[in-house]
């Protein structure tokens, strides 16, 4: 992200909301000396936690400019001006492996830091988690979930499966208990949404008033070569591992072959890489045992030998 946040000598702090055009609208958020420190401390942790995830720039944007939202929402409060609801339910549009999970996670994390959500954890749920086998089953099952999920995070994975089986399925009855829910307890947990593009989409024109409950939709673009190397390269770091330039270069050519051979909606993105370093590592284990090769930065090192391919 290139400069998004600003530190000015009068203790001003700017937080760039758009930084892709020109006419950046910028937000001046005024602190008062005791406040600047911890406020800025925490937008400082805000983009250190935001930076570990490669990409995603759109997302980055909107979760800074949430935070920012509900800081001149207090500050509005605190002047006695009217305070606009925060209504923070979402939804998530992306193909497999897009980081979905991976930022709902943060999301929780990053929103307990700023005092949005009192817990801040996340609990994931499928269709079979919300509904019931018989009559009334349904409300109560999704009933116990959101009272699981009040202080965090509800993220209902494939959600479109709910309006699969139409009116007379329990599906509908799970949304219904879910838009009831959704809107009493709006500030008491946060409800994403998630799915495939082209699947939620459909979901969303099953019901009218669905899309207006989702004031925040979210799309995941699928990564490019360089981002899944970037993710990769992450993933090995992380774990103390790191490729030769071989191993990198064999990586890049089966990472552009394959996303020219696969269809999106059957390419899983970033699962897929992190599948590659986590079998590539267990084979590179295998290779140093055999050949009782023990030394640091062997044990350190994944070859091009050691990268183990989906079909190969
Ligand atoms: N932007 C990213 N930066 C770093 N790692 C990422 C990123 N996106 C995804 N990953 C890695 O890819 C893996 C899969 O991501 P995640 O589970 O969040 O995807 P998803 O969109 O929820 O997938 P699905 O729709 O299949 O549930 C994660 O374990 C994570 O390590
Ligand atoms: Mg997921």
């Amino acid at each position: 992200m290139e400069q998004p946040i600003r530190m000015k000598n009068n203790g001003q702090i700017s937080i760039t909301l758009t930084p892709k055009t020109k006419q950046d609208p910028v937000i001046e958020v005024q602190f008062t000396r005791k406040e600047r420190t911890k406020e800025l401390e925490v937008l400082m942790e805000i983009e250190e936690e935001l930076g570990t995830l490669v990409g995603l720039d759109e997302i980055k944007r909107i979760i800074k400019e949430i935070y920012a939202w509900i800081i001149i929402n207090r500050k509005r409060e605190e002047m006695g001006l009217k305070n606009s609801q925060l209504v923070l339910h979402m939804m998530f549009k992306g193909n497999p492996g897009t980081g979905k999970t991976t930022v709902a996670r943060l999301i929780g994390k990053l929103f307990h830091k700023i005092h949005v959500l009192p817990k801040g954890h996340l609990i994931e749920a499928e269709r079979a988690d919300l509904v019931g086998e018989y009559i009334g089953h349904t409300a109560q099952k999704t009933r116990d979930l959101i009272k699981r999920a009040l202080g965090g995070i509800l993220f209902i994975d494939e959600a479109y499966s709910l309006g699969r089986g139409g009116e007379k399925d329990f599906g509908k009855e799970a949304i219904d208990t879910l838009v009831t829910h959704m809107e009493n307890r709006a500030n008491e947990f946060i409800l994403i949404l998630a799915g495939y593009p082209q699947e939620m989409e459909r979901f969303l024109q099953l019901n009218p008033g669905l899309k207006s409950r989702f004031p925040i939709i979210i799309e995941f673009p699928d990564y490019t070569v360089d981002e899944l190397m970037k993710i990769a390269q992450k993933l090995v770091r992380e774990k103390e591992y790191q490729f030769t330039p071989d191993a990198e270069r064999k990586l890049r050519e089966h990472l552009v072959l394959v996303k020219t051979l696969y269809h999106t909606k059957h390419f899983s993105n970033g699962r897929y890489i992190r599948n590659i370093v986590e079998k590539s590592i267990r084979a590179q284990a295998m290779r140093l045992l055999l050949s009782n090769s023990f030394d640091r930065k062997e044990l350190m090192t994944i070859r091009s030998v050691d990268l183990v391919f989906p079909d190969d």
